[in-house]
């Protein structure tokens, strides 16, 4: 994927990503036109057939949150709401293509922040009200682990996603397109939420998950014993908050004795803790369920110390492992173009009474008629 980064047209400052030349279209193709604004990210892309990049526009809000410490809801609606024309002018543009050109438009309906959601779900609405064309909403982490569907265009299901982010650790099984089955998740913290709580503890600041990923690279992962984010009695499931305290524990005594501690050590071995349960817990899915394939996804899947480990033992255990760049693992609009690809193909539609839902869950039967107006 090539990144040019800041760009600026109609007043947004943006990052656009390609996939480099793409063919002419041919009949029977299909073209969607995607929109994300789950989060702090404002982002619109277009592609085609599920796997194809035209125009992939990530406008992020990272700089302005920054100051905060972490993502404040109310400045991030208002944030998508000023960047979201510019975007989706963008992502047309970059493509060669007018509204005109686009079958369906596709946008993340949740889980996520639910003023943020609103604008992309309200923008989708209206251009699919205008033109007429077909809406389709996109649960966020089947975003995510489509994703691996655009660079790596022999993967099909079923195999096993380790999805890590912000707000989600799940170990899912992706049985077909669109048909999940979760087989661990996390107890409390997020693996993603984990990284920023204790970059912020540790003096990196925000966003954490990258601080501590460069912090680490000159640290000693041996140098604390933290204890492992697993539960005794769950076999997949993950508990990051125990492991939080630990690292709070071991600044706090620090402090107290009035020694300093070595960020780089500490980042080095929290990221061990964390990174050597979650490669665990996905070998052990794929062998005890038999799959052969594992994919990661999300924005902790663009962690270095974890794609070098599932490099490492996906190669020992004879599985073949696929991960996104990592530009396509943190939120953007390519990733649901994605998904919503083999929910067109599937004859799904969505109704103008299509709602944001902040709490969507993933692979629950009954969330697939949020909204919708009929599944052929
Ligand atoms: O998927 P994402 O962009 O947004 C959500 O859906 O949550 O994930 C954001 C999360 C943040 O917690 C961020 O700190 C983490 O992904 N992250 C990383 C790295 N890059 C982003 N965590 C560890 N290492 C990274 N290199
Ligand atoms: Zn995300």
């Amino acid at each position: 994927m090539q990144i040019d980064k800041n760009i600026e047209k109609d007043g947004v400052i943006f990052m656009s990503v390609k996939e480099g030349e793409f063919a002419e279209a041919v009949d029977g193709d299909v073209t969607i036109l995607a929109i994300e604004s789950s989060c702090d990210e404002t982002a619109a892309a277009v592609v085609r057939n599920g796997r194809e990049v035209l125009s992939n526009i990530i406008s992020s809000q990272i700089a302005l949150h920054t100051i905060y410490g972490g993502v404040v809801p109310e400045i991030a609606s208002r944030k998508h709401v000023e960047k979201i024309n510019g975007c989706i002018r963008a992502a047309l543009s970059e493509a060669g293509l007018t509204l005109d050109d686009i079958d369906a438009i596709a946008v993340t309906y949740g889980p996520g922040l639910v003023g943020a959601l609103l604008v992309g779900v309200s923008e989708a609405k209206a251009i699919s009200f205008a033109t007429g064309k077909p809406l389709i909403g996109v649960h966020h982490i089947e975003g995510h682990i489509s994703a691996n569907f655009i660079e790596n265009k022999d993967l099909e299901p079923p195999f096993v996603c380790l999805v890590v982010s912000g707000g989600h650790s799940h170990l899912v099984v992706v049985k077909d397109y669109g048909e999940y089955e979760i087989i661990g998740q996390t107890r409390d913290d997020a693996a993603g939420e984990a990284f920023d709580k204790v970059a912020r503890a540790i003096g990196l600041g925000y966003p954490g998950g990258p601080k501590i990923d460069k912090a680490a690279r000159d640290g000693n992962p041996e140098a604390f014993s933290f204890p492992q984010a697993k539960i005794p009695d769950a076999e997949y499931d993950f508990s990051f908050s125990g492991l939080k305290s630990s690292v709070l524990n071991l600044i706090n005594q620090s402090k107290m004795q009035g020694q300093e501690l070595n960020t780089n050590d500490v980042a080095a071995s929290f990221q061990k803790a964390v990174v050597e349960v979650l490669v665990e817990h996905a070998i052990k899915a794929c062998r005890e369920y038999g799959y052969d394939k594992l994919a990661i996804a999300g924005g902790v899947a663009s962690n270095t110390a974890l794609r070098e480990l599932c490099e490492k033992r996906c190669s020992e255990e004879n599985l073949s492992f696929y991960r996104p760049s990592p530009v396509l693992c943190t939120d953007n609009a390519a990733m649901i173009g994605a998904a919503a690809y083999y929910e067109y193909k599937k004859g799904v539609r969505f109704g103008l009474d299509m709602n944001a839902v902040p709490n969507l869950p993933l692979g629950d039967r009954e969330r697939r008629f949020h909204g919708r107006e009929s599944v052929k």
